[in-house]
């Protein structure tokens, strides 16, 4: 179902696109940022609630947003001084986070206006939207034309392909910077919720949040998810990353070893009995608790986003690769195809 969300500041139309499947689970997305703007899942009961951070409204997008929901390009975290090389031409970039280049920088894919079109198959229902960066928007080169498809089957799973192509050697690292609160939709913490993740290593940061560089074990620290335990668990410990990062704000090496789409991480809510599971062909994930939520943004069904009532499984290359050489490559030469697939998996307890 396709319906006007509003116009944007500078006057352009918005829509708002509504996919709902078999079983009565909806996905909405608007062609502002390609952003989810809501998922409405079954808990234990197949009571449908609305599991995700948002707004109701365009202009709370534009003036009051932290990366809800939306696509993350062309270049997702952080970029060390904003400045990297390529064939040895520095490219420098708009320095929007402490001296240093996030989620793409001034306006980056999360705030553009995408194309959108929406399809229909037997069993699988979707939008596919499209943006073309020009050669030099926001520092970075070469003409890239993106393809982000979000697809909404019938076992409760929202699948995004991310395509892109080149027309000058460039940097690219594409997620969804979805917040999840599974219980409610964030009207209470995430710290219950149990999470699982498959990865035995993790890249700690400096006080920028900048990678050092080192890929280091999480056994026996307060990073160790790779069984199930409460994100609250260890979170107030003295750690120094835990400081730097004002709680979990920290890339995972997953341990699998190819890129095929394999399931890497996983997040059981007690109370509703709803789980997430995130399927991926990256490499890497952005734990992120929602340490910058502070009270001062309310949502759609007139929620106030409290510290930590939100939390961002964000499927990546590693931050601050281009400055990284040692880190899975993120450059996308002419002539080859980015292509990138993860799926947040929806299911109940037994
Ligand atoms: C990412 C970053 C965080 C923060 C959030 C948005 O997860 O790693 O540091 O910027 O996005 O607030």
């Amino acid at each position: 179902m396709k319906t006007p969300f509003g116009t944007t500041k500078d006057g352009k139309k918005i829509t708002h696109y509504k996919l709902t499947n078999q079983s009565g689970m909806s996905v909405d997305i608007i062609n502002y940022g390609g952003i989810i703007s809501s998922m409405e899942v079954p808990d234990k009961n197949g009571v449908f609630g609305d599991v995700v951070l948002g707004h109701d409204n365009i202009k709370d997008y534009e003036e009051k947003s932290d990366y809800f929901g939306c696509i993350v390009g062309r270049f997702g975290n952080r970029i060390a001084h904003g400045k990297f090389s390529l064939d040895s031409t520095e490219y420098k970039l708009f320095l929007n986070n402490n001296g240093h280049t996030l989620h793409g920088g001034q306006k980056g894919f999360d705030k553009q206006v995408w194309e959108a079109k929406s399809f229909e198959n037997e069993d699988t229902l979707g939008v596919k939207l499209s943006y073309t960066s020009i050669d030099g928007e926001e520092g970075y080169p070469g003409n890239l034309k993106c393809e982000v498809t979000y697809t909404l089957t019938k076992d409760n799973a929202l699948q995004i392909d991310y395509m892109a192509v080149t027309d000058k050697t460039t940097v690219i690292n594409l997620t969804n910077h979805t917040y999840f609160n599974l219980k409610d939709g964030g009207n209470s913490s995430i710290l219950d919720h149990q999470l699982q993740i498959d990865a035995s290593h993790y890249t700690p940061v400096d006080e920028g949040l900048i990678p050092t560089g080192e890929i280091i074990p999480v056994a026996e620290t307060p990073f160790d998810f790779r069984q199930p335990k409460p994100i609250g668990k260890n979170i107030a410990v003295d750690h120094v990353q835990l400081n730097y990062g004002l709680g979990y704000d920290h890339n995972y090496v997953l341990d699998k070893t190819d890129n095929a789409l394999e399931p890497i991480s996983k997040v059981i809510e007690p109370e509703s009995g709803r789980i997430l599971e995130v399927l991926t062909t990256e490499p890497g994930i952005q734990f992120y608790s929602g340490n910058f939520l502070k009270g001062n943004i309310t949502g759609k069904h007139g929620i106030t986003y409290q510290h930590r009532t939100g939390f961002c499984l964000e499927t990546q290359h590693f931050p601050d690769s281009p400055n990284q050489p040692h880190f899975p490559s993120t450059v996308l030469k002419p002539g080859e195809t980015y292509q990138s697939t993860t799926i947040y998996r929806f299911k109940v307890q037994d």
